[in-house]
Formats: structure tokens, C-alpha cells, sequence
């Protein structure tokens, strides 16, 4: 049961309340994102140890690739959030038997599924339904998907992945907001990528392992993930190397098998609960690739943190000032732009004056005007943001912007002494698993709130 409290503290099951108000229940149910918040109060320093997620990145690649091996596979280590749960609902509507075993581990059948068109409403809630163009066309000669949706980050074309297409030799067509891609046959090709793209790399691969011949894909991105979807591949039965340089070869083979394949931790939620530890305090940040974390760590322990790697594990502690760094996002092994609002917020309270340069994304530092209100001094020219250290952030009233932007909010809320408010905090929701029980778990006070919109409380 859905279960609400209004304002009178009266708790409603909202199946019951759709029966009988159906309208307003409508109204509700879209407004949902706006209504549910979180409340953290701030000023406590982070004591204990979490346990990180599988790779959302990983993930809404490897679910679609499930449609490749046209067999069962298990998959293990999935996070729970939205973006998975979507990535599902995808499959199974498409004709695949989705189950699952366990919180984090699912059993997909796609020996059945017939399906080629991705639904609308589905494809728009996430930027990685553009994985299931490179798969079903790989599995079926042909694909249907709404130019995809997820975080605002600036114009997100994506030329590179129809370049690949085209040169396997598949046909685009974009109408009112649909893509569809068709192919008789798919033949190996040589792609030079003209800017280095985690989505067409990946889907370069999908689209690819089942083409005659060898595809050779040139600069290439590195970023774990397109290892982790490799391995996949490699587990069904298919022949691709180099993944995690900048070439990577496809040799095609004629059909793939299912398998059971576990997906690599998270490494932008790692980073995130690792900054959260630096503000201060001392956090143990278990099952996770010290190896992907490498640049966050050398750029936190440059700021003053202490970063302790073990096997699959990283302890990160501080106790003296957040000194001021120069950042620049860049693709894998550089600094990752997933992590640069969550370093803005850290930066905002350094002993000094730090630049970060954002050279993935046109338009991420929407988060500045909310760390703002927070007293945050914030200077933005283009791609460049100068931040000159305050003594402390103070509570506001807050937004989550988009997926990291939401979660840096969650950790500037963490530093300032008193109550901070979080809405649209959905677009955290899609990328980290848990967050308020592992938070809760690390001493943090934060609590996740749904407020009843005014029209619904009204109406009962
Ligand atoms: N680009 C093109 N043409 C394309 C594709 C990309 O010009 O066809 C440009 C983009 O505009 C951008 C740059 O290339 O300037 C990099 O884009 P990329 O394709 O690598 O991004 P993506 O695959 O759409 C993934 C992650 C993002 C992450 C970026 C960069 C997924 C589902 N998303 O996006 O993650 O920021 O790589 O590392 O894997 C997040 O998790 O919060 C998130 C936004």
C-alpha cells in the first residue's frame, strides 16, 4: 500500500483513493516527482561504513544486451533504482520473463522476446534507452525508440551512435520525436569516432557482435562500464577485445548464449559517499574497484582528505581544512564529470580559491544557484566556475536538478549546520540505491518526506 499522511496526520491508501477520486489521484500520480522531499539537518560529521551498489552505467547497458543472448541470463549486483526498474519494465514489455531472485539479482528470458519498439513513455524516462536501438538492431534488423530523456545536461546528440549504424550499414529515421533504425544485414565496418562517447561506444559494441565480419571502433571511450559490458559480451559468447582502450575490435559470431554475470560496483556512487566522508568525518566505502576510483581519490587527498585503499574497499577521513584545488572533467582516466558537482560543493567551503573546468557537458553548473542560497561565492564564465572558499554553507530550501546535481545537494545539505529541504528528489532516486538508509547507517540526519499536494488534500 501506498500509504500517505496529510497535514491531519491521516494516513491514506492511495489504491483505495484512486477507486473513489480517480481525477485527483491522476494529478497526484504525475506531481509525484515534485511532492516527495528530503529533510537532512546537517552538521554531523559521517562515522561507519556503507556498502556500494552495482554500476548504474553498467547496468542500463547490460539489460539491454540481455536481448542479444536470446536465452535466460542472471544478473547479479543490480541496483535498485528507478533507472533498472525502467530498463525492466522495458524488457519485459518487448516480450522478455523477467524475475526476480533476489533484491539485486534478476533472471531475464529473452528467448521469446519479439518485440522492436521501445515504448514511448518508457524510452523518455532515461537518458540509456538509446541502448536498446544498438541491441534490437543487432538481434532483429530493426529498432524503435523516442529520443531519449534524463538529465539536463545540455544539448545530448547522438551522431556518434548512428555513425556506427550507419557503417555496419543500417538506416536512421527520425520522425516526431522516434528513431528508427533498419538493416537487411549488418556488416563489419571501421569506425573512428569524432568525440570520444561512453552511449556510442557501448553501442557500437551491441550493435556489432552479431555483424559479419570484424568491426574495428577507434576512440574509444574507457570508462569501466564499457569494460563491464564487454566482459558481458565476452560471457554470451561473443569475440571483443580492447575494451577499456581507445580500439576496440568486434570479431562477429552468429549467435550469443545466456550466462550469469555479475555487475561491477558503482564508481560515481563510491565517489559520492567518498566526498561526503571528506567534509569530515571517517567513512569505511566497502565493495568497490579502488582502481576506478583513482582520480577521485588523488584529487581528494590533494584537498586534505586521507584516502586508504584496500582490495575492495577505501577509507576516507579528515579532520584538517578542504584545501582549493584546479579540476577539469575529462573521459576516463580523467576526472569524471558524474563527480564534479559533488567536488563544487566541497570546494565551496576550501581555505581559498578553486577553478573547475566542466569539458564534458555544455550546461552542468545549474547546482551553482542553488549552493548559492546556500552561501556558497560562485563565479561561472562558460565552462569555467571559480570558487572562492566560505567559512560554511547555510540551510536553504533546495532543488535537485538532475541525477549528480541532486546528490551534491544532499551533501552540501550534510555540511550546513541546520535544516535543509531537497525537493525533486526523483532524479536522485534513478542513480543511487538506498540513499537515505545508507546515509541514516553513517550517523546522518535524513529523513525522506512525502507532502501531500494541496489539490489532493483538499479533496479528501
Ligand atoms: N556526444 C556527441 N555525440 C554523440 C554522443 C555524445 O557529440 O553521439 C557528446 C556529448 O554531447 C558530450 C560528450 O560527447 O559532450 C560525452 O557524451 P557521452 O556519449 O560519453 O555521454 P552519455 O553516454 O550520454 C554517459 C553517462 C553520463 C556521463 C557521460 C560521460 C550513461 C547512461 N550516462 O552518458 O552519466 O555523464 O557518459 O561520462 O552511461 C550520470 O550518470 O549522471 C550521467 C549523466
Amino acid at each position: 500500500m501506498l500509504a500517505l499522511y496529510t497535514g491531519r496526520a491521516q494516513a491514506v491508501d492511495m489504491n483505495a483513493f484512486r477507486n473513489l477520486n480517480r481525477p485527483v489521484a491522476q494529478a497526484f500520480d504525475k506531481e509525484i516527482i515534485k511532492v516527495e522531499k528530503f529533510v537532512i539537518t546537517g552538521g554531523k560529521p559521517l562515522h561507519g561504513e556503507v556498502t556500494i551498489s552495482g554500476a548504474k552505467n553498467a547496468a542500463v547497458g547490460i539489460l539491454p544486451a540481455t536481448i542479444l543472448a536470446a536465452d535466460v541470463c542472471v544478473i547479479e549486483n543490480l541496483p535498485d533504482i528507478s533507472d533498472v526498474a525502467v530498463s525492466l519494465k522495458i524488457l519485459s514489455t518487448l516480450g522478455a520473463q523477467v524475475k526476480m531472485l533476489n533484491r539485486n539479482t534478476y533472471e531475464i528470458d529473452t528467448t521469446h522476446l519479439t518485440g522492436t519498439n521501445v515504448p514511448d513513455d518508457l524510452s523518455r524516462q532515461m537518458r540509456a534507452s538509446y541502448y536498446f536501438l544498438g541491441a534490437l538492431l543487432s538481434r532483429f534488423g530493426r529498432a524503435q525508440v523516442a529520443m531519449p530523456g534524463g538529465c539536463n545536461l545540455g544539448p545530448r546528440p547522438i551522431d556518434q551512435h548512428l555513425k556506427v549504424f550507419s557503417a555496419l550499414g543500417a538506416e536512421d529515421s527520425v520522425d516526431y520525436g522516434m528513431i528508427t533504425v533498419r538493416a537487411k544485414e549488418l556488416n563489419g565496418a571501421h569506425i573512428f569516432f569524432d568525440k570520444v562517447s561512453v552511449g556510442a561506444t557501448m553501442n557500437g559494441m551491441l550493435s556489432a557482435v552479431m555483424a559479419k565480419g570484424q568491426t574495428i571502433l577507434e576512440n574509444c571511450a574507457k570508462e569501466p562500464h564499457v569494460v563491464d559490458l564487454a566482459n558481458f559480451l565476452n560471457m554470451c559468447g561473443a569475440d571483443v577485445r580492447g575494451a577499456g582502450t581507445d580500439v576496440i575490435k568486434v570479431r562477429g559470431v552468429e549467435k550469443l548464449h545466456g550466462c550469469t554475470y555479475s555487475i561491477i560496483p558503482d564508481q560515481i556512487e563510491a565517489g559520492s559517499y567518498m566526498v561526503a566522508a571528506a567534509t569530515g568525518g571517517d567513512v569505511l566505502i566497502k565493495n568497490v574497484t579502488p582502481k576506478h576510483l583513482e582520480p577521485i581519490t588523488a584529487k581528494l587527498r590533494r584537498a586534505g582528505a586521507e584516502v586508504e585503499e584496500f582490495d575492495d574497499a577505501v577509507r576516507v577521513r579528515r579532520t584538517g581544512d578542504i584545501l582549493p584545488l584546479k579540476i577539469n572533467t575529462m573521459p576516463h582516466p580523467g576526472f569524471p564529470t558524474d563527480m564534479q558537482p559533488l567536488m563544487g560543493v566541497l570546494l565551496s567551503v576550501a581555505k581559498g580559491t578553486s577553478t573547475v573546468t566542466e569539458s564534458v557537458w555544455d550546461n552542468r553548473f545549474r547546482y551553482v544557484d542553488e549552493l548559492r542560497k546556500m552561501g556558497a561565492s560562485v563565479q561561472v564564465d562558460g565552462q569555467v566556475a571559480v570558487f572562492e572558499g566560505v567559512e560554511k554553507l547555510s540551510p536553504a530550501p533546495l532543488r535537485a536538478l538532475d541525477l549528480r546535481a541532486g546528490a551534491a545537494m544532499v551533501v552540501a545539505a550534510l555540511m550546513a549546520d541546520g535544516t535543509s529541504e531537497i525537493e525533486e528528489i526523483g532524479h536522485i532516486e534513478r542513480g543511487y540505491e538506498n540513499i537515505v538508509e545508507k546515509l541514516r547507517g553513517l550517523g546522518a540526519d535524513i529523513s525522506k518526506v512525502d507532502r501531500v499536494p494541496a489539490a489532493l488534500e483538499q479533496a479528501l
